[in-house]
């Protein structure tokens, strides 16, 4: 027998041949599971079956979800606290050591995990094996920070020759993951991995245009030898998800999804005390480009930010403030690539852009485009594509002009490739009106001048913020390598995903003095 391929970030190129051929095969293994019927175990009395539709063609079923009933919710809530006190109790090496095992697992099923999410969510093939190869990244980076940290078990100083003090930082019990469509197997698997390498059991409620993709997950982490009742998956939509928050036994939260209902839970209780509650929020991402730019290399990373995965990113860059001399040339610049970006079905090796998620966001979209046309010009796109050949929800990268700085089209998350570009007489403009947002999750810049980036990075209100970069201008942050956390609306921690304060919210803090 041939060994599987193995993704890694280092293969995932457009142009290796042994990737594309791994995902192809991917691709082939999960038509046997689509139709899939996912429900919580031993469920007495599951919703009605909800069916999910793949967005690139709403005839294909991706699996149906049977909503997970209250006594399920209850009943996997009791069998994660009965699961506690062992995993807790496993040394913290075993820990690192079998999530080890599942980081290797997920990157040996990483072909069909990635054709699963290109059919669920319809992301392009490298973008969905970026978002399993991430998956897998979770896992061994957050074990790595355990091991740099040595468990984070430390001693403290002295009062006394016979006192003896430690600080041990500890799980706090059940964990409830909330996670999102669009990262359907990274950001179901970054908190999850943090939460049980910290001691945590673990329940991940998956949006329902998910649920195939962490399902499968959950197979995967499962097969490769987690306890009973340290991992299990909750299906169902929001009701479900509402469940998990108000259930008293759940310890901890963490929730990836929209700015409105990560702010209702934060303002929720739920439970006799108080309780970490880590949102990820949304995002309206700016980037500014002074004159001094490479106008390719802005155009090209505001492109690539705007329209990749439709722009369905809560990194995605939507807002581009320009320096007034150079805006008619950066916005040629940004058309010609809006216009020649492949749009098509995500499972062939060219696309670029696939579908969005669903019916609503084609209406979003018309009804965006149509405010554009009313209030400013629409200079690229602006079409809805759904043809016979692309029979799914399928939208044109679109790019605005003219629309005044303060139109409520700048303000509002819209989750599509619709990007607006604004004149400014300054730098300093436009850092200031990246800023006045609610929002703080990326940035971008643009510039050939030191001095202008300083000021950049000394005023900007992001989390995440990036320099001159043409992959991306707002996009693609790595585990390990760019810390993911918004800061303002956009996310309540103030710590970021994948860096390496991350795990410590996960872990609570013990003063242990002992006297002999
Ligand atoms: N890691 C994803 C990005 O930065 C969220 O786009």
């Amino acid at each position: 027998m041939t060994e599987r391929f193995r993704v890694t970030y280092a293969t995932l190129s457009a142009d290796n041949e042994e990737l594309h051929a791994a995902y192809e095969a991917g691709v082939e293994r999960v038509r046997s599971w689509l139709g899939t019927e996912v429900a919580a175990p031993g469920d007495p009395r599951p919703g009605a079956p909800v069916r999910v539709a793949s967005p690139a063609d709403p005839s294909v079923t991706v699996c149906r979800v049977c909503p997970a009933s209250p006594a399920a919710v209850a009943q996997a809530v009791s069998a994660a606290r009965a699961a506690f006190p062992g995993w807790a109790a496993t040394p913290w090496r075993q820990r690192v050591e079998l999530l080890r095992r599942c980081a290797d697992a997920v990157s040996d099923a990483a072909d069909e995990l990635a054709a699963l999410v290109s059919v669920e969510v319809g992301k392009n093939r490298l973008e969905a094996l970026g978002d399993v190869e991430e998956a897998a990244v979770f896992f061994r980076y957050y074990g790595d920070i355990m091991t740099a940290n040595d468990g984070y078990d430390v001693a403290m100083d002295s009062l006394s020759e016979r006192e003896r003090t430690r600080s041990v930082l500890k799980p706090y019990g059940v964990w409830g993951v909330i996670s999102p469509f669009n990262f359907p197997v990274a950001l179901a698997a970054g908190p999850t991995a943090a939460a049980l390498l910290a001691g945590n059991t673990v329940l991940v409620k998956p949006s329902l245009q998910g649920t195939a993709s962490a399902w499968r997950l959950h197979e995967v982490l499962t097969g490769a030898g987690l306890p009973e009742g340290v991992l299990q998956l909750v299906p169902g939509g929001d009701e479900v998800g509402r469940a998990l928050v108000s259930a008293p036994d759940v310890a901890g939260l963490t929730f990836t999804g929209s700015y409105q209902a990560g702010m209702q839970i934060l303002a929720q209780g739920g439970s006799a005390w108080p309780r970490p509650v880590i949102t990820e929020m949304g995002g309206k991402n700016p980037a500014v480009v002074a004159a001094s730019a490479d106008l390719d290399a802005a155009a090209e990373g505001v492109a690539r930010s705007a329209f990749g995965y439709s722009g369905q990113k809560c990194s995605a860059c939507s807002r581009v403030y320009v320096e007034a001399s150079v805006h008619d040339d950066f916005v040629a610049r940004l058309v010609r690539r809006a216009e020649s970006a492949v749009v098509g079905d995500p499972l062939q090796r060219d696309t670029f852009v696939g579908p969005v998620i669903g019916a609503e966001s084609v209406e979003r979209f018309r009804d965006a485009v149509a405010q554009a046309r009313r209030r400013g010009q629409v200079v690229a796109g602006g079409e809805v594509l759904t043809s016979e050949e692309l029979p799914g929800h399928y939208v044109a990268p679109t790019v605005v002009t003219g629309l005044a700085p303060d139109d409520p089209l700048l303000g509002t998350e819209l989750f599509l490739p619709f990007v607006t570009v604004v004149p400014v007489e300054s730098v300093e403009e436009g850092i200031e009106r990246a800023n006045a947002t609610v929002f703080g999750l990326t940035a971008g810049f643009f510039s050939g001048d030191d001095a202008e980036v300083e000021e950049f990075l000394r005023r900007v209100e992001a989390g995440v913020v990036y320099v001159n970069r043409r992959a991306g201008a707002t996009t693609g942050a790595w585990p390990g390598v760019q810390p993911f956390g918004g800061w303002k609306g956009s996310g309540s921690s103030g710590k970021a995903g994948g860096g390496i304060h991350y795990l410590p919210l996960y872990l609570r803090e013990q003063s242990q003095t002992v006297v002999t």
